[in-house]
């Protein structure tokens, strides 16, 4: 009887150490599929601007350069702007109404875009990231290229007169009366213009391998 008790205790460890190396040796089989990924800091997220950015500064040249110093749209100008309008969308919760996280589950990626991927985050501008808890209005992060500039900007400014039903606050103070933007509706304009767009320079194995 002895022997048995033995032999189920020893069981128990072999067990016990079988399920710790396990635990190290799963992990590291389904990440060794990742490329390793470089966190991106701002300057590097900046370095080449959006069209989208190009397009305000060459609309609103006066406006663009009382904000931010020059006429053209410079790394630097966007890097600014894009942490501006971060900070813009923290400090207004903007995050009570919106998620910016595309779940795997509910037919999501039909509607908003490919399901989110955890690189996608590793950046300054999306950490800490911003996924939510609430979506009172859409899920922001495939936003980059679904509206023109335009169109953020009027939506800024009265969000009913395009989506009549729309429950979003109006921010036309980040704007003058005939829709120019300050710096802050220049920001938040490019920041939203943004969201997407580390998803869109992933290299093309990870994104075809995450949309099969
Ligand atoms: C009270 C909830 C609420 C808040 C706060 C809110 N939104 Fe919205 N938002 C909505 C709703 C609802 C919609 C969908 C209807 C519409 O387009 O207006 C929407 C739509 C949008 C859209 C268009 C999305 C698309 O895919 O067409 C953008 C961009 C947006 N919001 C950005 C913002 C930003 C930036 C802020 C903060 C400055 C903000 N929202 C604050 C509720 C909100």
């Amino acid at each position: 009887m002895e022997r048995f008790y033995t032999f189920i205790f020893a069981a128990g460890l072999g067990c016990f150490a079988l399920a710790f190396v396990l635990s190290l040796v799963f992990p590291v089989i389904s990440l060794g599929k990742y490329e390793a990924m470089e966190f991106r800091d701002l300057e590097d997220l900046a370095a080449v601007p959006k069209a989208e950015f190009v397009e305000l500064a060459a609309r609103y040249p006066e406006a663009f350069e009382s904000a931010f110093g020059t006429r053209t749209a410079t790394p630097a100008a966007y890097a600014e702007a894009l942490q501006l309008g971060r900070d813009i969308y923290v400090g207004q919760g903007c995050w009570h109404c919106h998620s910016q996280f595309v779940r795997p589950t509910s037919n999501e990626a039909q509607r908003f875009g490919p399901v989110s991927v955890a690189q996608e985050y590793n950046n300054a501008l999306n950490l800490p990231h911003i996924w939510g808890t609430r979506r009172v209005g859409p899920d922001l992060i495939r936003t980059h290229g679904k509206h023109t500039n335009d169109w953020h900007i009027a939506h800024f400014m009265n969000p009913k007169n395009i989506v009549p039903s729309s429950v979003m606050p109006s921010y036309k103070y980040y704007f003058e009366e005939d829709g120019t933007p300050r710096k802050n509706g220049f920001s938040l304009v490019a920041y939203i213009q943004w969201l997407g767009t580390a998803y869109e320079d992933l290299p093309e194995s990870v994104k075809q391998e995450n949309e099969q």
